[in-house]
């Protein structure tokens, strides 16, 4: 059976779910979300497919939710979902995605949530109790796990806990207009890293100044892979260690545009 995992990710630790799962499955090929975007609708002729993202604001990123809009399903047989984040399972991600499959008459087969360390400040408190070279190891083993089920067509849902029924109706109002927050402290070379890495093309040089044009989707690669950590949001990031997942490069991040 071939299978095809889609994935979004702004600080790799949903890309390396989905490296990880690769690697455990044959026949199994990865696919970056934003660049499948470009051609609509997204056909997917693969028969187990496995849909990977980051939990943003308790619910499903904005880009995921274009493409779950966008999507078609040729011939699934198997669908899964594995959602990264600092606590996932509260929220309701995966209830937005099952109610986007059975939109179209399908049916979601398994759901996983994997606790990460946190690309979000505010977040970052949920998972602050343990180191996170533990927490990478313990996600890994988690994800190996995980790839063993998918790969027995597994049934089964990690549970999930919704909050607030309507959160879905957060999500643009959640994820918009984020880019005022962010500033850059003296210290700046110039080394153009936050512009390579953003998925979205959403910042540029303009004369000597950085700039966040109004595309951006809070996936907060630039502020992580700045090279002298300078990027803040808010007051939120000050004194705050940036974070990426140690097995994922600035390229790793930016070819998702690919
Ligand atoms: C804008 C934003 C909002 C977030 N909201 C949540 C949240 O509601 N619940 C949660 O558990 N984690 C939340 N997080 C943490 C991320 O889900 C977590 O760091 C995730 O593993 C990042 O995956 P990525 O590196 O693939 O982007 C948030 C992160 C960001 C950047
Ligand atoms: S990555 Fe950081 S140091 Fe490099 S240009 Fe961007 S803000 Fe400046
Ligand atoms: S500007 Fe920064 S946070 Fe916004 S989409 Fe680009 S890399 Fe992500």
């Amino acid at each position: 059976m071939n299978t095809a995992l889609y994935y979004f990710s702004g600080t790799g630790n949903s890309l390396s779910v989905a490296q990880t799962i690769k690697d455990q499955i044959k026949e199994c090929e990865i696919f970056p979300i934003i660049g499948c975007l470009k051609q609509k609708p997204v056909e997917i002729t693969a028969q187990r497919i496995g849909i990977i993202f980051p939990m943003h604001y308790m619910t499903v990123p904005r880009i995921v939710h274009e493409f779950l809009m966008e999507v078609r399903f040729q011939k699934p047989k198997y669908i899964f979902v594995v959602i990264t984040g600092a606590n996932p399972k509260l929220g309701n991600a995966l209830s937005v995605v099952e109610q986007y499959l059975s939109k179209a008459n399908l049916k979601l087969n398994a759901g996983y949530f994997i606790p990460m360390v946190a690309a979000h400040f505010p977040y970052l408190k949920l998972s602050k109790n343990k180191q996170p070279q533990k927490q990478y190891q313990e996600a890994k083993e988690k994800v190996l796990e995980i790839s063993e089920k998918v790969s027995h067509l597994k049934n089964e849902f990690d549970k999930e806990f919704t909050v607030i029924g309507k959160l879905k109706q957060l999500v643009s109002k959640e994820t918009k207009g984020k880019e005022k927050f962010f500033t850059i402290d003296s210290g700046c070379i110039r080394c153009g890293y936050c512009m390579q890495v953003c998925p979205f093309q959403n910042i540029r040089l303009h004369g000597k100044q950085i700039q966040w044009l109004d595309n951006c989707h809070s996936c907060f690669a630039c502020l992580h892979f700045c090279s002298k950590s300078v990027i803040q949001y808010k007051k939120l990031s000050v004194g705050k260690a940036r974070q990426h997942h140690p097995s994922v490069t600035l390229n790793d991040i930016a070819l998702q545009r690919d």
